[in-house]
This record gives C-alpha cells, structure tokens and sequence, in this order.
C-alpha cells in the first residue's frame, strides 16, 4: 500500500462517512487460490466482516450496511448457498448471545419471507431485541435487490392508494424513501467494493445516488482495518458536489 502522504493522514483525521455500505465480494476467488471449496472462503468472509464491523465502531461509524445475499445468488450450488445460510445463522446466534456486550442494532434489508423459517426467526430476534441500542446500526443485506425493494415498495405505496389511505399525488422522494427496507437510514456516503469487480450488482440502487463508490483489488477475506483507511481517506479526497458547481 506504501506510505501515507501528508495529506492522507489529515484526510484521516477527519470524521469517518456517517454511513458505510460494503459489498462483501471475493470470497470465491479467496478459497479458489487456496484450493480451498468456496464455503472455507465464506466462512473466511464471516471473519472479515466480524473485524471490520468493529473497526467501524471504533472509529464511530454510525450505520454500516454490509451486501451479504443478493437476490440473484440462489442461481448458485445447493451446496454452496446452504454453506452461506448457516454461516448465517451461526453468525446470528453469536450475535443474540453477545447482544448486550456488543450493543449493535440489527436491521435486516431484504426479502426475509425467502429464508428458513429458522433463519427469518432469528432475523426477527436479532431486531428485536437489539432495538433498543442506537450507537451503531449494522443493515444487514440478505436476500437483498436493489431492483426487489423498489417493486416492494410501490406494492406497499399502491396498496396503500387503493385502501384509500394515500394519494398518488402525495408521493415524493422523501416519502417514497419511507416505503424501502432502509426507510429512517440516511443514504451511505461512502460504498466500498472490495475484490476488483467494478459494478452495482443490484446494491442500494436508490439509496446510492449520490454515493461515492471506492473500488479495491483486495479480496474480501484479507480486508482489513487499514484498506478501510485507505477507502476513507479516499473518500474524503473526493470533490462532493450532488450537481451544483464548486
Ligand atoms: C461474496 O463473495 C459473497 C457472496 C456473494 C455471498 P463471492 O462468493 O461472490 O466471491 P467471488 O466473487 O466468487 O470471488
Ligand atoms: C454481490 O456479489 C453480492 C454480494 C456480495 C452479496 P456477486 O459476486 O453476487 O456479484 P456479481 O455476480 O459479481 O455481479
Ligand atoms: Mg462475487
């Protein structure tokens, strides 16, 4: 990575992004160069997410939104999507047992009805009784479209105008924002795609409109404190202007 310029280190003396949203990627290709089956890289990719998500309170990041199952990944092995979901459920219920050590919120931010009912139940749990702390809130992404929550949301809104509760013309982007899963969540300032893919793959299509994206050739099993620095520091180089002219 080489050494930090002068600048960079004022860069990371400023206050981190309020929000963080990471697309865990590369956990395949992890295992691949370590002959390793893709599960051992989940299962690697859990580790990362547990560091990173400290390091994050650490520095005081409010909301961390972290892309763990996307719509699109069932199109992969039984095997291999099994292997995700109990990494998940083990996750979860660490989570329960730490909850008042760790004092994270838990929201979820995806279709639930398609997981076990184990695993939805355990979402269900985790959000409930995390509600109650406000320091930091990790959005966990599972079964989780960009494309799937915006149609969940003009289903919800539509219903709504059809029970006659709402109007059509009621609708703006403020209130359309209430009808997703990151209804109440500021939109991340900062996204951050490890594993050198240079695309959205159906993350925050809504919420990301005037993200600043951060792209990393880091794998993400070997994403660690320091590459989340260098994503910051990038991250407040960049000239934020959301269509004005300065
Ligand atoms: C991200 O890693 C985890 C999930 C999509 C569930 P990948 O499994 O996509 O890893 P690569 O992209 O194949 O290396
Ligand atoms: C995006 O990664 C989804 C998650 C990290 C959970 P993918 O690996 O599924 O995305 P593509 O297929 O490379 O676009
Ligand atoms: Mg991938």
């Amino acid at each position: 990575m080489g050494l930090f310029s002068k600048k960079d280190r004022a860069a990371e003396q400023l206050p981190p992004p309020q929000h963080i949203a990471i697309i865990m990627d590369g956990n395949g290709r992890w295992a691949k160069k370590r002959g390793l089956p893709r599960t051992a890289g989940h299962a690697a990719g859990a580790e990362s997410f547990r560091r990173i998500a400290n390091y994050c309170r650490t520095l005081g990041v409010r909301y961390l939104t972290v892309y763990a199952f996307s719509t699109e990944n069932w199109k992969r092995s039984q095997e291999e999507v099994g292997g995700i979901m109990t990494l998940l459920q083990r996750y979860l219920e660490e989570a329960l047992r730490d909850m008042e050590k760790n004092k994270v919120h838990f929201v979820f931010f995806g279709d639930l009805t398609k997981l076990s009912p184990e695993l939805q139940e355990l979402c269900r749990d985790a959000e409930e009784r995390s509600r109650q702390y406000h320091e930091v809130q990790v959005n966990f992404c599972l079964n989780y479209g960009g494309r799937d929550e915006i149609v969940h949301g003009v289903r919800r809104f539509a219903r709504e105008v059809a029970r006659g509760e709402r109007t059509p013309e009621e609708l703006d982007e403020n209130l359309f924002s209430q009808y997703l899963y990151s209804a109440g969540v500021p939109d991340p300032e900062l996204i951050i795609r490890p594993s050198g893919e240079q695309r959205i793959s159906n993350f925050l299509l809504w919420q990301s409109a005037y993200s600043e994206y951060v792209f990393m050739d880091v794998l993400w099993p070997d994403f660690g404190p320091r590459d989340l620095d260098e994503a910051i520091s990038q991250f407040h180089r960049r000239n934020r202007r959301f269509g004005g002219a300065k």
